[in-house]
C-alpha cells in the first residue's frame, strides 16, 4: 500500500534554526509495520538525517514515544496500515510538552528532575511485622541498597499489598502521560503525571517509612493538587499504569493521614462542605475556605468577571436545592458505612 508520511523536521545546526516544518515521504507500506519501521526504512533508504530514538522495538525501554497524528504513542508498538485506515493520515511530530533537540528527538532532562523530586526508592520500616510475604533472607547485604541499613532485611509484599502499587511498577518512563498533560502544557514547573504515578508506587507500599513526608511534599505548589484531572495520561499511557488513578489515590492518602494544611486538600474539603450545606458548589465561599479572607481579596476582580459571565450565582443570595435533605441522607449513609469499616477493622 502506498502512502505519504509526514514528519517534522527540526535542525538545530541548520540555517533556521530549530523552527519545525513538515516533510512528505512517500514509502510502500507493508502488513505489520509498525511506525517506527517507517521512520527506519526512511533513514535507511531516503534520508540518512533524520533523527528518532529508539532502542527494544518491544514496547519495553519507552525511547521510542511520538507525537502521531497529534497523540503521544509508541512508535514501535503502533501499526503503519491501521493507523493510516483509522486517522487518513500519518503525521509524525516530537512528544509535546518537551524541547526539540533534533526532529523527533526531545530534551528528556525535565522530565528526570521530576521523577528525582519523588525521590524514587524505598524507605524500609523498622521492625516490620513479620512476614508481610517472604523475608528474603539473603538480601540485602550490610547497607546493600539504598534506603536500607544495617543487617535490615528486604520484606517482599503479599499479593494484595502488591496489587495496590502494581499498576505503578509497570512505567517503562516513555513520557507519553506528559506529553499529554494538560496542567504541564501551562506550568513547567508541575511535578506532572509520570513522577506522580512513581510517588505512589512508594507511598502505596506497605514497607514505606516516609509516606506521611511525600505527602506534604507532594502537596506544594506544583505537585499533586494541580492536576486537573483530564485524565489525558490514563488515555495515553501504553502501559495501563493509570497516573490519574495513582494522583487520587495519593491525594485520599494526604487527607488520610492528615496532610490538610495546604489549598488542595482544603479545596476539596470546602467542596465536600458545600455540597453538604447547600446541595452543589458555592464558588464563593470555597474561595474563602480554600485561600482564606486576605488571599480572597485578590480573587474578587476574577470572582466579578464570572459573575458578569453567569458563571457564579451570587454568594449572598445562594439557594441551596430542593430536597437537600435527601442530599444530606447521603452524607449520613457514607459516614454510617465509615464507622462500620472501622468498627470492623478494630475488631
Ligand atoms: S489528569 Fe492531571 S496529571 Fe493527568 S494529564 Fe490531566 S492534568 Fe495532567
Ligand atoms: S506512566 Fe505510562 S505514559 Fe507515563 S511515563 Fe510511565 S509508561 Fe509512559
Ligand atoms: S523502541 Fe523501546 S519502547 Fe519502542
Amino acid at each position: 500500500m502506498k502512502m505519504k508520511i509526514k514528519i517534522s523536521r527540526c535542525d538545530p545546526m541548520g540555517k533556521g534554526g530549530c523552527e519545525p516544518y513538515l516533510q512528505g515521504y512517500d514509502i510502500e507500506a507493508k502488513e505489520g509495520m509498525t511506525i517506527l519501521d517507517a521512520l527506519h526504512f526512511i533513514k535507511d533508504e531516503q534520508d540518512g538525517t533524520l533523527s528518532f530514538r529508539r532502542s527494544c522495538r518491544s514496547a519495553i525501554c519507552g525511547s521510542c514515544a511520538v507525537n502521531l497524528n497529534g497523540f503521544p504513542k509508541l512508535a514501535c508498538k503502533t501499526q503503519l496500515i491501521s493507523e493510516y485506515k483509522k486517522k487518513g493520515a500519518i503525521v509524525i511530530e516530537p512528544l509535546s510538552n518537551y524541547q526539540v533537540i533534533k526532529d523527533m528527538v526531545v530534551d528528556f532532562n525535565p522530565f528526570w528532575d521530576k521523577i528525582n523530586k519523588v525521590e524514587p526508592w524505598l524507605n524500609q520500616k523498622d521492625n516490620l511485622p513479620v512476614p508481610l510475604g517472604t523475608d528474603l533472607k539473603s538480601v540485602p547485604k550490610k547497607g546493600g541498597a539504598v534506603g536500607l541499613s544495617g543487617e535490615k532485611k528486604w520484606q517482599t509484599l503479599d499479593k494484595k499489598a502488591v496489587l495496590k502499587i502494581n499498576n505503578s511498577s509497570k512505567c517503562i518512563m516513555c513520557g507519553c502521560c506528559n506529553a499529554a498533560c494538560n496542567t504541564l502544557e501551562i506550568d513547567k514547573h508541575f511535578i506532572a503525571p509520570a513522577a506522580l504515578a512513581k510517588a505512589w508506587r512508594f507511598v502505596g507500599d506497605e514497607r514505606e517509612s516516609q509516606s506521611q513526608k511525600r505527602l506534604a511534599k507532594l502537596s506544594r505548589e506544583h505537585g499533586m493538587w494541580d492536576c486537573v484531572r483530564c485524565i489525558h495520561c490514563t488515555e495515553y499511557c501504553p502501559k495501563d499504569v493509570a497516573p490519574l488513578q495513582a494522583i487520587e489515590r495519593l491525594r485520599a492518602e494526604a487527607i488520610k493521614e492528615g496532610v490538610i494544611d495546604n489549598d488542595g486538600a482544603r479545596h476539596v474539603e470546602s467542596m465536600v462542605d458545600s455540597v453538604k450545606r447547600v446541595g452543589r458548589l458555592d464558588e464563593a465561599a470555597m474561595t474563602f475556605k480554600t485561600l482564606g479572607f486576605l488571599r480572597s481579596l485578590g480573587m474578587i476582580p476574577f470572582g466579578l468577571k464570572m459573575e458578569i459571565h453567569g458563571k457564579m450565582p451570587m454568594p449572598l443570595i445562594f439557594p441551596q436545592i430542593e430536597k437537600i435533605e435527601e442530599v444530606r441522607k447521603i452524607y449520613e449513609e457514607i459516614e454510617k458505612k465509615k464507622r462500620q469499616v472501622e468498627v470492623k477493622v478494630e475488631e
